[in-house]
């Protein structure tokens, strides 16, 4: 007898026995859609580098919240577009400033079958851009920004954001926010600490996303892509400081990352497959390289894989559409 006695394809033979055998499956309570919302536009504006993607008025996000709750993905994560900018980001703070309407319009709508979370972070309020006050120097004030987000907490929490998205990479932000929320009595309001952070080219459709106006770089407070230590160094602070989810971000370049945070947590670990990761597959497809569902589908599953109890995708709905045909779960 010639011929390997050892046939590892014998489990790929037919799809049945694949489906069997398959060790990652995706749910769709496992995807989370972020969504934009625009200040002051009555028909929402679509963001030219993110095919498929748009600035939402407040009408257009409950429709497609109502559309999300129906697939039944496991959330939304918001981000608002403030019509005024300043060097503080005051429109964060103000109960009618654009993302707190949006929070309490999408709680309203659907806050008990998705898990509304919002950003928590100033680069979409301020003028500068930056994720941050800014000292008189010019340079990221880390004291005085923990500040405004134990302010931006505050009145997320009452507009009542389920999960709060903190994206800034200051230090300590996880302990300060979790702080003011409790002495506020906000203490089953939870915090999403994004936690290795890297600064990364793919958030350039982002910044279009949210028209933001950032010069220079945000390399003061997120992290050198090179540095897997370091990013396990954020994680274990935010969870010391009390993280209830710690997140990497961007998800397909930081793989490794997520494998060895997923390996330490005690909490759930999440990813985000950034707007650059989306705008990549979308042209790609377009140009008839690579197919959009098979790609879509293999990115979130690897980042499953990789050990992300959740994904952040702005392909959640597509994916959900097709798992909930295919009955809940792909291989
Ligand atoms: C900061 C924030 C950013 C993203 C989410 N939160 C931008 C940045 O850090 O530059 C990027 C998300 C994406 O690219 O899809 N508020």
């Amino acid at each position: 007898m010639n011929g390997p006695v050892v046939r590892p394809r014998r489990l790929r033979t037919s799809r049945a026995m694949r489906r069997l055998v398959a060790e990652t499956r995706v749910h769709r309570a496992e995807l989370i859609l972020p969504m934009f919302v625009r200040e002051g536009i009555d028909a929402p504006v679509p963001i030219a580098s993110m095919p498929g993607v748009v600035q939402h008025t407040l009408d257009t996000l409950r429709a497609e919240l109502v559309r999300a709750a129906e697939l039944g993905i496991g959330g939304v994560m918001l981000f608002g577009i403030p019509q005024q900018k300043d060097a503080v980001g005051t429109c964060a703070t103000t109960e009618d400033g654009i993302l707190n309407v949006a929070i309490r319009a999408a709680v309203e709508e659907v806050g008990d079958a998705l898990v509304v979370q919002s950003d928590l972070c100033l680069d979409e309020f301020t003028d500068h851009g930056h994720c941050g006050v800014l000292d008189d120097r010019g340079r990221v004030d880390n004291d005085a920004t923990l500040e405004r987000y134990r302010e931006m907490a505050i009145v997320q929490a009452a507009a009542g954001s389920h999960l709060l998205g903190l994206s800034g990479m200051m230090d300590g932000q996880v302990a300060a926010v979790r702080d003011a929320l409790d002495a506020a009595g906000h203490t089953d309001t939870a915090v999403l600490a994004y936690a290795a952070k890297y600064a990364s080219a793919f958030y350039g459709p982002f910044r279009e996303a949210v028209q933001s106006s950032l010069s220079g770089d945000r390399r003061t407070y997120q992290l050198d892509s090179g540095n897997r230590r370091e990013g396990l160094r954020e994680a274990d602070l935010d969870l010391a400081e009390g993280a209830d989810v710690v997140m990497v971000k961007p998800a397909m370049g930081y793989l490794d990352v997520l494998a060895a945070t997923a390996a330490r947590s005690t909490v759930p670990v999440w990813a985000y497959q950034i707007s650059g990761e989306y705008s990549m597959i979308v042209a790609a497809s377009q140009n008839g390289w690579i197919d959009r569902e098979q790609a879509v589908d293999e990115s979130i599953l690897g980042i499953r894989r990789a050990g992300a109890d959740a994904v952040l995708t702005y392909f959640a709905l597509e994916a959900a559409e097709r798992l909930r045909q295919a009955g809940g779960t792909t291989t």
